[in-house]
């Protein structure tokens, strides 16, 4: 039966812990933690993120405005600030858990703080913005699952001139309405399906937020996610065989009282062209710059760690193995 899979239920009570989401934001939220041992520079990542988006988008020192969408405890933003000096910071989540624990991370610094769903908060953000950020977001937003080929197929002529869905209200959306916004996108973005097994998932909501991010005139935009079609970068790729991708079907992942799904990013790419993006995109180990010695040689060939050490980055490295990122930078 297509349904929608939705998080916000999980973020919006008391206390959504991320402890054991094992973001890695927060594997890295220093760089003395134990997976930073993995990195030939260790360092936070935030303060990575940074020097990528200065190396890789030209973010300059002093720019206008960033803004953090879903920023967890608030590590990232707290790494970024040692390399840049935006003049004006805009936090926006979801959680009003997670915003207080953001303020306390980043307390001292003058930073707006705003409570509210993404697609909400897009048509009153206010231009011009330097760089979005959406780390370990995009899973979060709304996946359509279970969707039969056969019944999308038939729906996909023409479908490009459908209404498209309001973004704040896919609540409202019975299975029919649901399979017609999924229809819509495919046409409107030549979404390659062909990959697809009988009965698949769909990510709605990441796909909406590139569609709308393409209407605020945002010039940065960085998006890193558990991917679907994540190819790993050489070596990795002969070593961690362990790692195996069967299907691009966004793939279900199964957290403390909520589920997400893995992200088709070659879609979001074709979103993102067709709206006049310049894509960049790039696998987390390369941002990261992972050590690749003769100790992760062994270590990801054998598979056996001899030290608690080892068991760490072991585990760190199978980990990351999964993840990509996305950079969108406006005016083609
Ligand atoms: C998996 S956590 C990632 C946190 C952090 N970026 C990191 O990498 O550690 C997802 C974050 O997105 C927020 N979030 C989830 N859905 C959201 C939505 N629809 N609008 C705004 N924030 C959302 C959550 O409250 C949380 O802060």
């Amino acid at each position: 039966m297509t349904r929608l899979n939705r998080t916000e239920s999980f973020y919006c009570a008391d206390d959504p812990s991320l402890l054991w989401e094992m973001t890695v934001c927060q594997c890295l939220a220093s760089g003395d933690s134990a997976y930073a041992k993995a990195l030939t520079r260790p360092a936070s990542y935030g303060r990575l993120v940074g020097e990528f988006l200065q190396l890789e988008a030209a973010l300059p020192e002093q720019p206008g405005q960033i803004i953090e969408v879903g920023g967890g405890y608030g590590s990232l933003m707290a790494g970024l600030l040692e390399v840049v000096q935006p003049r004006k910071i805009t936090m926006v989540d979801i959680s009003a858990f997670l915003l207080q624990q953001q303020q306390k991370t980043l307390q001292g610094r003058p930073i707006d703080f705003v409570c509210q769903d993404i697609f909400s908060f897009l048509p009153t953000l206010q231009t011009p913005v330097e760089l979005l950020i959406a780390n370990e977001i995009i899973a979060d937003l709304p996946t359509v699952t279970n969707i039969r080929q056969a019944l999308l197929q038939e729906r996909l002529p023409g479908a490009e001139t459908l209404k498209p869905a309001d973004p704040t209200a896919l609540n409202d959306l019975d299975a029919e309405a649901l399979l017609d916004e999924v229809a819509r996108l495919t046409a409107a973005y030549g979404l390659d399906l062909d990959d697809l097994p009988e009965e698949f998932n769909f990510n709605l909501g990441a796909l909406l937020l590139v569609e709308q991010l393409g209407k605020t005139g945002v010039k940065r935009i960085f998006i890193t996610e558990h991917g679907a079609d994540t190819e790993l970068p050489y070596p990795f790729s002969i070593q961690l065989r362990s790692y195996e991708r069967l299907s691009k079907n966004p793939r279900q992942i199964k957290l403390k009282d909520h589920d997400e799904y893995t992200i088709r990013f070659d879609h979001l790419e074709a979103a993102a062209t067709r709206l006049g993006f310049s894509v960049k995109r790039f696998h987390l180990m390369d941002l990261l710059q992972v050590r690749f010695d003769d100790e992760i040689n062994y270590l990801l060939t054998t598979g056996k760690p001899t030290t608690e050490e080892q068991e760490i980055l072991l585990e760190f490295y199978d980990h990351i193995a999964e993840y990509q990122g996305m950079l969108l930078l406006a005016g083609g």
